[in-house]
């Protein structure tokens, strides 16, 4: 039997609408004699419960009432400025070379942690490396794998071989594009595919959030997929916990250019049945 009650109602205030049970996702919460109650196995710390109560009744271990920023007007944007918003984000690869202070990475990150994970699991970490020396030894070891990948004739090959070319001609950093900050996510290898997927709903957050604060990102893909073939040359850099792997990567900065129009793309494939 797992289920600890974690809930606590305030009877007073109860205004029964049993709007907890309702929202409860794992079905934690269901009304019993009019009266919500703990009766599931497991709550998932989502605080649906906590959130949409109309008087502050309700209470959970979990999800505490206290952390839980009361919001007075829902803030729906209007379409236009919610597409031009999301429109907007660009990969951001040219950079100024100022330094990011760490509070600014940190404030990044901490809307990060608000993106939906599955289960409400969460537990993705951050390594973030702000030294040149070691950015730039990541972009020659990666860059080093690329050249294996291509000398194996590996499928990846074609990804790599004209821009290896232009870092043998130009030395130009292809890899991390002379960003001051690259943020490296990680998950326990434990909690592999998830902790990869939670990591790309986490970081697509922080890269949206990024030109409120007015950072730029962009993924870094070629990084990402060296750390994930375990290269042991890049691996050695990362000095990650035990157990830990790399499940994305973005780098940061302040970008050097804005772009003037929005993004276009292929139109959707939507079928209906
Ligand atoms: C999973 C993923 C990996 C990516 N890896 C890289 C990368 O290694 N280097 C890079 O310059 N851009 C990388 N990008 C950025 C894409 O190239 C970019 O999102 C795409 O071209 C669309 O451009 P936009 O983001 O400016 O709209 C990556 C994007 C994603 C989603």
């Amino acid at each position: 039997m797992i289920n600890m009650t974690l809930i606590n109602i305030d009877q007073e205030k109860c205004i029964r609408c049993a709007l907890c049970s309702k929202v409860c996702p794992s079905s934690y919460i269901t009304m019993e004699d009019n009266v919500p109650e703990a009766t599931g196995q497991i709550c998932i710390s989502c605080g649906h419960c906590v959130a949409v109560c109309p008087t502050a009744a309700i209470d959970n271990q979990n999800a505490p009432l206290v952390n839980q920023v009361p919001l007075e007007t829902f803030p729906v944007f209007d379409a236009h400025t919610a597409e031009t918003f999301l429109r907007s984000r660009r990969s951001i690869r040219q950079y100024k070379s100022t330094a990011v202070p760490k509070e600014k990475i940190l404030q990044l990150l901490n809307i990060a942690r608000f993106a939906p994970t599955g289960g409400n699991t969460q537990g993705v970490g951050y390594k973030v490396i702000n030294k040149a020396e070691t950015l730039h030894k990541i972009t020659t070891a990666t860059v080093d794998w690329m050249k294996e990948k291509i000398a194996l004739g590996s499928p990846l090959a074609p990804y790599f071989t004209s821009r290896v070319e232009h870092y043998r001609k130009t030395s130009g950093d292809i890899i991390l594009q002379n960003a001051p900050c690259l943020i490296v996510a990680m998950a326990p290898q434990s909690f592999l595919p998830r902790g990869r997927d939670n990591t790309h709903f986490s970081l697509a957050y922080a890269e949206l959030y990024a030109p409120a604060i007015g950072l730029g990102t962009c993924w870094a893909g070629f990084f990402e997929a060296c750390a994930a073939d375990g290269y042991p040359d890049l691996l050695d850099l990362l000095k990650l916990p035990p157990n830990m792997v790399v499940t994305g990567a973005l780098m940061a900065g302040y970008p050097k250019y804005t772009y003037k129009r929005l993004v276009d793309r292929n139109p959707s494939q939507v079928t209906w049945d």
